[in-house]
């Protein structure tokens, strides 16, 4: 088996690649994309938390190459500790339990609002209309950033986010990317020009408060953190939410038994992100040649963790292929692990209860026109492209 991730025919596939790698090729050369592909729960889960062997560093060289809209510095995500941590000290302040705790009324407040405007449609596209329009307007509001662009962050994050599969773009696409590259440093360099002149109470003059009592941030710090959260915050929950709307499709009983048991839904949430796996995949580079699963991967080459096939090892979890409501899916690495770990999953996890929580009402009378579901073209994040959707007998 030819596992190569850019090839729409292997994404198609892509569990099937994955048992294999697993089991034939646990170390795996992708010629495609210049890495080594380790597939296996306990090799992925050494990988990440192993920065002195498994930098950081050339994180976005790999997954954006020329399109990382802040090059000039590391990015809390491209560094290493101690760098890494004195960024994730700074940033963590926007993300105190406390803070995500009492966004919650305000996120329910948005949740309801999208799903006001999906009621009084007769058919919807359940990620146009909500999945992805739902945790943008979650981090715009929580960057103090207009929620009425939502439409062009949205566009930044995605456009961003696709040049990792620029090997296969075309000049059209990389026109693109570059435009929403450039727009979106123009457009966050401007907002934190205007927070320096009026701070508000939201994460980016948090930021720039940090910068200005003890220059504990520098200018392009704040930018690329910005932009991170912009990133990090939209795509990932977005097909979070729509691979779970795909698995209420397939097995409409987990809904009625959620709907009977709401203490159910942060299980299920753990066991969609488990199955589901929003982010595939990552990045690493190795310091020095390492020994994986009898393979010697050379110093100074590049590091593929696959999350996705690492939530779905039967060495870590029985029965792995089926989505189990009732598993218990802890320990799952969706949200990465070691240092680098989700920094916004206390978020996602609240957007998704409340998401799910506001939705179940409404599902038993919804169904699907689309068959097969049509999913993104990209190895790195994995949910529904569009999910259309229609209300029953409205
Ligand atoms: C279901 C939703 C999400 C998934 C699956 C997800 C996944 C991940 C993963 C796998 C990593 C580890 C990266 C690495 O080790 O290199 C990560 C890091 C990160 N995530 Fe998330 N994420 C989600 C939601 C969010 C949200 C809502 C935010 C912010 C608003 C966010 C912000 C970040 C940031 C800033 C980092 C970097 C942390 C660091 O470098 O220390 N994520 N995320």
């Amino acid at each position: 088996m030819n596992y190569d991730p850019l090839l729409p025919e292997v994404r198609a596939n892509l569990y099937a690649h994955y048992a294999y790698l697993r089991d034939q090729a646990p170390v795996y050369w992708v010629e495609s994309l210049q890495a080594w592909a380790v597939s296996r729960y306990a090799d992925v889960v050494y990988v990440l938390k192993n920065p002195p062997l498994f930098s950081s560093s050339a994180f976005f060289d790999q997954l954006l190459g020329e399109f990382n809209p802040v090059p000039e510095i590391p990015w809390m995500i491209t560094s290493d500790p101690p760098a890494h941590t004195r960024l994730r000290k700074l940033a963590n302040k926007g993300f105190m339990p406390g803070i995500i705790r009492n966004l919650a009324p305000r996120v329910g407040a948005i949740a309801a609002e999208l799903i006001g405007r999906i009621r009084d449609k007769r058919e919807f596209d359940f990620v146009h209309d909500f999945s992805a329009a739902f945790p943008v307007s979650v981090i715009a509001e929580m960057l103090g950033i207009e929620p009425e662009r939502r439409v062009d962050f949205k566009r930044w994050a995605d456009d961003i986010i696709s040049a990792s599969s620029r090997a296969t773009a075309t000049k059209e696409d990389r026109q693109r990317i570059r435009q929403s590259v450039n727009d979106a440093r123009a457009y966050f360099e401007a907002t934190i020009t205007r927070r320096r002149q009026a701070p508000g109470d939201d994460i980016i003059s948090a930021f720039v408060r940090a910068e200005e009592e003890n220059q504990a941030l520098t200018a392009p710090e704040i930018l690329s953190l910005s932009i991170l959260l912009l990133l990090g915050g939209t795509e990932t929950t977005t097909n979070l939410l729509g691979s779970t709307m795909v698995t209420f499709l397939e097995q409409p009983d987990d809904v009625a038994k959620v709907r009977r048991d709401p203490s159910l839904i942060s299980q299920l949430i753990e066991e969609s992100l488990r199955y589901h796996s929003p982010v595939q995949a990552l990045f690493r580079q190795t310091t020095q040649a390492v020994e994986i699963a009898g393979t010697t991967i050379p110093a100074n080459v590049t590091v593929m963790p696959l999350l996705a096939s690492a939530n779905r090892d039967a060495r870590k979890f029985p029965d792995p292929e089926r989505f189990d409501l009732t598993r218990n899916a802890d320990g799952h690495v969706a949200l990465g692990h070691g240092v680098h770990f989700c920094l916004g999953a206390p978020l996602a996890r609240l957007e998704a209860k409340v998401a799910l929580e506001a939705l179940l009402p409404q599902l038993p009378s919804v169904s699907t026109t689309a068959q097969p579901i049509t999913w993104i073209d990209s190895f790195f994040v994995r949910g529904p492209k569009t999910l259309p959707l229609a209300f029953a007998g409205v």
